[in-house]
């Protein structure tokens, strides 16, 4: 096999990445935009030792689940790889997705439970950061969402999976950027001014947070001024930061943000709890999914009579605050300090008398202290815990880890391990968070009584 080489091919599952898989020979192809059950006239684009990728030339006969996708760019741009996939079908894929890693990683053969779909499809994303350039020649400003596998970023007007009004805001920066002599960052000469516009909606008051990205801490000046055109423009932007980023780096917020308009943060509800989220700190970017998942956890923990929780890589400690009422007590630790702030500050919105707050490393927390928990929460990271972690965690839980992952891959790893120690998986029970996406979050309830 080789690149170029065209085949006729059947697209058995989808893999854990979101691409199709076929075999020619006993060899496994990736093939980027398939839907299982497709028949696909293909052309292999690279050949590695242990599989090949390939694109699709020809759908021959299509898959039954194949439907027209509600965004016109839809295979143009990288953000939603699935939407030419019917919804509740996408959900089925995914449920396979968690049961293949948990089986391959985590040698784990609990049954995966039907995920909860997302209560929207269209509008859902609520964190919104979007890439800025420049055209070569008319320097006219570039913002949108990335190629697939590039970063050559596609000119965005309207995103059916974001509110309206960031399609509105964004728009507003581009007509704007020459009047108010802004550019767009380049990132191969590491030049250009703006690198990224971050959007918050709040879902529930409407209201926005916008961030300016950066390149200089020199740009403060010029960018303020835009900053407040922008402000005066929309009703709904109760704030806007800017924030610096000189770094040459994929990550999107440097180290400093400033507020130069309004308020650096939105409100949001979870259940019946109220958040501020700032620029830089973590919340879930979609919130109607993410309620689901905390009244899920809220009901596991109310099993257990009045308990002492740990909330560990607890955010804004959304599910310390949120699971408070059934608890005696709640330890939520953190280790980004600003987002503790936030959670400081909604213990007294919500008037909360019993989650105890620390802005620690999780690991270095739990080897600080002798007490133990009756329920463990642990959110990580996409990269999921340390095996240190995970011992301590062993170590300082009484009776359950609750378990929540947006990465099925690193789970089922950290999983291996915790049964390898004794534990026992109870459930696991999919989220759907990242619609049209192969991403999936899950929550793993997970006994740590010996057997
Ligand atoms: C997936 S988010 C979960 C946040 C929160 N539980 C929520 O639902 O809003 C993971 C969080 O872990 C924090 N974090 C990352 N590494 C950490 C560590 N070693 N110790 C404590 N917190 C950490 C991140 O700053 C981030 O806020």
């Amino acid at each position: 096999m080789k690149v170029n080489d065209e085949y006729i091919v059947n697209i058995e599952k989808l893999s854990n990445l979101g691409t199709g898989i076929a075999r020619i020979d006993s060899q496994v192809v990736f093939v980027e935009n398939a839907c299982p059950e497709d028949k696909l006239k293909i052309k292999i684009t690279k050949v590695n030792k242990n599989f090949s990728n390939a694109k699709v030339i020809e759908i021959i006969t299509p898959s039954p689940y194949r439907i027209k996708p509600f965004c016109p760019m839809q295979n143009i741009c990288g953000s939603c790889q699935l939407q030419f996939i019917d919804y509740d079908y996408q959900l089925a894929l995914k449920k396979q997705i968690v049961e293949d890693v948990m089986r391959t990683i985590g040698h784990i053969d609990t049954p995966v439970n039907n995920p909860v779909p997302s209560p929207e499809i269209k509008e859902f994303r609520h964190k919104i950061q979007c890439p800025v350039s420049q055209t070569k020649v008319s320097k006219k400003i570039l913002a949108g969402y990335y190629k697939p596998q590039s970063h050559e970023i596609i000119n965005i007007k309207y995103c059916p999976i974001q509110p309206e009004i960031c399609d509105k805001i964004i728009d507003f920066i581009r007509q704007k950027a020459f009047e108010y002599k802004i550019s767009g960052y380049n990132e191969n000469k590491h030049s250009g001014e703006l690198r990224h516009i971050v959007i918050r909606y709040s879902a529930y008051n409407g209201k926005c947070l916008v961030t300016l990205v950066v390149n200089s801490s020199k740009l403060f000046e010029k960018y303020k001024t835009f900053a407040l055109s922008l402000f005066n423009k929309f009703e709904n932007v109760s704030g806007v930061c800017i924030n610096f980023n000189n770094k040459k780096t994929n990550v999107i917020l440097g180290g400093k943000t400033e507020c130069v308009c309004g308020e650096d943060f939105i409100e949001e509800k979870i259940l019946d709890k109220i958040f501020k989220v700032g620029a830089d700190t973590f919340f879930q970017i979609n919130p109607k999914s993410a309620e689901n998942i905390f009244k899920y956890v809220k009901d596991e923990i109310s099993k257990s009579d009045n308990p002492i929780v740990l909330d560990a890589y607890a955010g804004i400690a959304a599910f310390g605050i949120v699971v408070s009422d059934v608890c005696k007590e709640v330890v939520s630790v953190e280790e980004n300090e600003n987002s503790i702030k936030k959670a400081c500050e909604a213990l007294k919105i919500n008037n909360i008398q019993n989650v105890e707050l620390h802005a620690q490393d999780t690991t270095k927390y739990l080897k600080s202290i002798k007490k133990k928990f009756d329920i463990t929460i642990l959110d990580p990271p996409r990269k999921g815990c340390t095996i240190e972690c995970l011992d301590e965690t062993i170590e300082h839980t009484k009776e359950k880890i609750i378990y929540v992952s947006c990465n099925p891959a690193t789970l089922a790893r950290d999983l291996k391990h915790l049964c390898e120690k004794g534990c026992t998986i109870e459930s696991i029970q999919s989220f759907d968070m990242f619609c049209h996406t192969f991403h999936i979050e899950n929550v793993v309830v997970i006994s740590v009584k010996k057997q």
